[in-house]
C-alpha cells in the first residue's frame, strides 16, 4: 500500500495502490477544492508534489501555468497513486490555520440572525382576502416581521399586498 505523506503537517495515510488521488484525499477528508467532482475540467484541486512530480496531462497544460507545473504542482484528480508520496496540500494549510484562528478569535456563539421557517397556507379566497403579509404574519404566531425589499410587496409586487391597484 503506498504512502501519501505531508510533511508540513507530519501527516501520513496510506492508501490503494492505483487508486485516484484526488478521491484518496477526499475519502480521508483531507481537504482539496473541487468544482467539478474529478473530472479535470475545475482545475481547482491543486497539489504540490515535493518529488518525482508526474507528466502533466493535457488537462493540467489548460489549468496550470508553467511556474506551477515547475514547482510541482499537479491536479489530483488526474494522477493515480502508484507508489508513496511527499506532497503538500494548500487547503491543508488554509483549513487547520483558519479553524485554529477561528477558535481562538471567537468566544462566542455563533447565530446567523435567520431562521428558516416552512409554511403551508391555504391559498387566499373569497373567505380570506387579507394581504399575503398578513396572512404569512398570522401563520407564524403573530409574528412582527421585516420585508426585505426583494419580498417587500409593495416595492417589488412578489405578493399581494392587499392594497388595491387602480386600471
Ligand atoms: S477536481 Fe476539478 S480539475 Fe480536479
Amino acid at each position: 500500500m503506498p504512502t501519501l505523506h505531508f510533511p508540513k503537517h507530519e501527516k501520513k495515510i496510506e492508501v490503494t495502490s492505483g487508486s485516484n488521488l484526488f478521491k484518496c484525499l477526499r475519502h480521508n477528508q483531507l481537504p482539496v477544492q473541487s468544482a467539478c467532482g474529478g473530472m479535470g475540467t475545475c482545475g481547482k484541486c491543486r497539489v504540490k508534489y515535493l518529488q518525482d512530480s508526474p507528466s502533466t496531462t493535457p488537462s493540467e497544460r489548460v489549468h496550470l501555468g508553467p511556474d506551477d507545473v515547475n514547482k510541482g504542482i499537479r491536479l489530483a484528480c488526474m494522477h493515480a497513486v502508484d507508489n508513496d508520496l511527499a506532497l503538500e496540500l494548500f487547503d491543508l494549510d488554509m483549513s487547520t490555520n483558519a479553524k485554529e484562528q477561528l477558535h481562538a478569535e471567537l468566544d462566542v456563539a455563533l447565530d446567523p440572525g435567520v431562521t428558516k421557517v416552512f409554511l403551508k397556507m391555504e391559498p387566499a379566497s373569497r373567505h380570506d382576502q387579507r394581504p399575503d403579509t398578513e396572512r404569512v404574519s398570522s401563520a407564524l404566531g403573530g409574528r412582527r416581521l421585516r420585508w426585505s425589499k426583494t419580498v417587500n410587496p409593495r416595492r417589488s409586487g412578489r405578493a399581494r399586498s392587499g392594497t388595491p391597484r387602480s386600471r
